[in-house]
């Protein structure tokens, strides 16, 4: 599906008509990273996603409506949780966007995970219209996203808008070369997207704890670093098939006695590897230095760790330096980018990790096909 397909069937906030006096339920995806004080109290580790949405809450409660947010926060499962309780950001959104409601989280009710029809009739009664914002959640075909755009005139809010603009024309149009640099714990998690990658991207750059699986494709000894046996013969054939995959050729970590150790790309036994090493971090930087464009999901190491930060930082200091179109997806790489103060310099920082590896996996999204859907589309 071109970009073009992908988009001009969805309805924007225009094709809602005049919403002066109306009734609004948008759809957010306010799942931000929360810490708990020593004092017990839950604040907000990082905004990003609720600042991301203004735009949208804005542009409706300027125009007259009255908005009624929504949003799931964490993995409740089901029941009331304290845990997820949305006061933090509804402290925060008081804040941003004084006068807009916000529902409580709507993973306390299990309904909203099975797409329970029941669900959606509560949750449109007395509402007018419907805008979907939550990129990050739109790859789940759950009660709150694929919904109400069955009944309700709907819109995609400029979060999502800009996000599918960026992705998808990322997907069918990359400037080379393009480059995928891929992070994080499991092969098996970003299995699709990096077959979908191969197809597309002229170089897949892959470090983060995913990295030693395809090193043990290759015949290296991996220690005792985490990996995924199952998964070892699908790495080979992905590293057989001729495509241009880049594995880190120096690796840090703890020795069997916890002492900090540099290797190759041979670990002994008892050691476990937590970072690219300093070689492999020069040489992924050259990568993406030469690039046109870059997308990147996924550390490159346990950076919550000073020790094993470094790969992962000089990964996100190619990606503000290069002159390439940089898209970084979601989840920890954006919380890493944050917390080396480098996200003002890439050029799409997408709310969404998932949502931004099923969209260049699949090319559609559950939330964007309800919304082609809808009765005013
Ligand atoms: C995310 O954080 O990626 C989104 O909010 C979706 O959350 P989920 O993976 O729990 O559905």
């Amino acid at each position: 599906m071109t970009p073009t397909t992908l988009m001009t069937s969805i309805p924007t906030l225009e094709d809602l008509g005049d919403v002066d006096g109306r009734q609004v339920l948008v759809r957010t995806d306010f799942n931000v990273p929360l810490t708990t004080g020593d004092d017990g109290s839950v604040s907000i580790v990082d905004d990003f996603r609720i600042r991301a949405a203004m735009a949208t809450v804005e542009w409706l409660t300027e125009r007259g409506a009255q908005v009624v947010c929504a949003s799931h926060l964490g993995r409740p499962k089901g029941r009331v949780d304290e845990r997820y309780s949305m006061a933090p950001v509804a402290s925060r959104l008081a804040e941003l966007a004084p006068g807009v409601e916000l529902l409580d989280n709507l993973r306390f009710d299990a309904r909203e995970e099975t797409n329970d029809p029941t669900f959606v009739t509560e949750l449109v009664e007395g509402i007018d219209l419907y805008v979907n914002d939550a990129f990050g959640a739109s790859h789940r075909a759950h009660a709150s996203i694929v919904g109400p755009p069955t009944v309700l005139p709907s819109a995609m809010g400029r979060l999502l808008q800009r996000e599918v603009e960026v992705l998808s024309s990322m997907r069918d149009s990359p400037k080379r070369p393009f480059v995928a640099v891929l992070g994080g714990a499991k092969v098996s998690d970003k299995l699709g997207v990096v077959e979908a990658l191969l197809g597309a991207v002229d170089s897949l750059v892959i470090g983060g704890a995913m990295c030693f699986t395809f090193l043990a494709a290759k015949g290296h000894r991996i220690g005792d670093s985490l990996f995924e046996p199952d998964m070892v013969d699908t790495c080979r054939r992905l590293l057989e098939s001729g495509a241009a995959i880049h594995l880190p050729d120096d690796i840090v970590g703890l020795d069997a006695n916890g002492n900090f150790a540099t290797y190759g790309a041979r670990l002994p036994d008892g050691a476990k590897g937590f970072d690219i090493g300093p070689g492999s971090a020069a040489a992924f930087s050259d990568v993406i230095m030469d690039a046109r464009m870059v997308f990147w999901n996924g550390p490159m190491g346990m950076f919550e760790d000073d020790r094993f930060a470094a790969g992962t930082r000089t990964v996100a200091e190619a990606m503000a330096d290069t002159k390439a179109f940089t898209v970084v997806g979601g989840g920890d790489s954006a919380a890493a980018l944050a917390s080396f103060g480098l996200e003002d310099r890439i050029d799409h920082v997408s709310t969404g990790g998932g949502a931004s590896l099923e969209l260049l996996e699949f090319g559609d999204l559950p939330g964007l096909a309800a919304l082609r859907g809808a009765p005013n589309a």
